[in-house]
């Protein structure tokens, strides 16, 4: 129960300009994508993160060089498509879900054995939706609890693994990801099609190495690709990430008197569900100096504080805003009216099962306001809020949201607030300076 942070009142409400750190999801990807090139890339406003340093701590383990400049800036330089070496001790992927289940696609192929640990967070979260479509390609990996929990062993295969056609029964990019760069290495092309199309940051950035990929409605396809036809970028710029400013767009919308700037978003439209909710509900958010940097969509966020309405939302839209709806939740709480979340299953498998940690921990707060639901929950909105000490259960993203309805409402103790760390070091300094 480390580190309980006190957030008080921001009586004035949050004003200023906030440069959004590196988008998570990118950052890993860069990593991981340029240690497969030959050639050394240079990253820039890399998130400095702890997930992020798992999949550098991984790559480096593989034989990959990891330089860091500075904090957010690096070069790697990798060994080539087939240059990745045997690793001597177990690889650790801390928290992160996405090293993990990105890092099984990518050493399925791989001549040599790598075994997995990781968190006790990390050691609890499915693996199976990862493992069982690798192994319909002939991937040989094995793990505990019947093959869906760390610690995972990944043993090579006799020959190469079979292109596939995989039907996935969630929306995930890290299930859809693992699945397309196994199929860098296999024997025809592979195509993945997901329910509705989850965050789309691998096909974008692999098509950007040389990599030929096809869409198709909610399917995709990744043709195996030769060691001369992988060619890294010079240069790779991170988005800002819209997980991160998804804080400051709840907490400008709610508390009055705020006023903020969000600088450098990625508004990649598989990520920005949440401006779309927060528009519906009212939300006084404008997007500005719109731009397209290394593929991917940025703009400027403006947003001010508005009277919100209650909303409903569902699974359709959900992988747009998957990491969204702690502090969607919070919005809720201040709004006028129900807000009503369904086909949100996939948060009792995240870092914590959020829809029971926001159902459980934001009660203390304002008791009587949320139902929890099978797959989502019912927020009453106008609800009276009071000081309490909560936990976040060790997970980022219900840290940050219980901080801003803290700041928002009358100031709230928050227990292991520390690990805002996965995804933003800086997050605690950035509101006091803003408030
Ligand atoms: C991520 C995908 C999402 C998201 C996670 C990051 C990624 O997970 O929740 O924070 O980088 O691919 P799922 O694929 O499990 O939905």
């Amino acid at each position: 129960m480390a580190e309980i942070r006190t957030i008080e009142p921001a009586e004035h409400g949050w004003r200023g300009t906030v440069e959004i750190p590196g988008d998570k999801s990118i950052s890993h990807r860069s990593v991981m994508f340029a240690g497969l090139g030959n050639t050394p890339v240079h990253i820039r406003n890399f998130l400095h993160a702890a997930d992020c340093l798992s999949t550098v701590g991984v790559m480096r383990a593989l034989g990959v060089d990891v330089k860091f400049l500075n904090e957010n800036e690096l070069i790697v330089t990798g060994n080539g498509l087939h240059g990745l070496s045997e690793p001597m001790s177990v690889l650790d992927a801390g928290n992160s879900g996405t090293t993990l289940r990105l890092m099984m696609g990518l050493l399925a192929p791989q001549p040599f054995l790598s075994v997995f640990s990781g968190d006790a967070s990390l050691t609890r979260r499915p693996m199976g939706r990862v493992l069982r479509p690798l192994s319909e390609m002939g991937a040989r990996i094995f793990g505990r609890s019947g093959n869906n929990n760390l610690p995972l062993a990944i043993v090579p295969t006799e020959g190469k693994l079979h292109g596939i056609r995989y039907e996935s029964p969630v929306a995930s990019a890290q299930v859809k990801s693992a699945i397309l760069l196994a199929g860098l290495y296999a024997d025809a092309p592979t195509t993945v099609t997901e329910p509705y199309v989850s965050r789309d940051h691998t096909e974008q950035m692999l098509a950007g190495f040389g990599v030929r990929m096809e869409r198709s409605g909610t399917s995709v396809t990744v043709f195996p690709v030769e060691e001369s036809g992988y060619r890294a970028p010079d240069e790779i710029t991170v988005p800002g990430d819209i997980s991160s400013a998804a804080y400051f767009l709840v907490a400008g919308s709610i508390m009055k008197g705020s006023r903020l700037l969000l600088k450098n978003v990625g508004v990649n439209p598989t990520r920005t569900g949440i401006l779309d909710v927060l528009a519906e509900m009212g939300a006084h958010i404008t997007l500005q100096n719109e731009r397209t940097s290394g593929g991917e969509r940025i703009a400027d966020i403006a947003v001010a504080a508005a009277s919100l309405h209650g909303v409903s939302f569902g699974a359709e839209i959900m992988p747009r805003l998957i990491d969204e709806i702690p502090v969607l939740a919070v919005a809720a709480l201040f709004a006028e009216g129900d807000t009503v979340i369904t086909g949100a299953g996939e948060l009792r498998v995240k870092e914590t099962d959020r829809l029971r940690a926001i159902a459980t921990e934001f009660q203390k707060l304002a008791p009587g306001s949320i139902e929890e639901r099978e797959d989502g929950l019912v927020i009453h909105g106008n609800a009276k809020i009071a000081r309490a000490q909560v936990k976040s259960y060790g997970d980022h993203r219900m840290a940050m949201s219980l901080a801003v309805l803290g700041a928002a409402a009358d100031g709230v103790l928050i227990e292991e607030s520390d690990s805002v760390h996965i995804s933003y070091p800086t997050f605690f300094s950035e509101i006091e300076r803003l408030s």
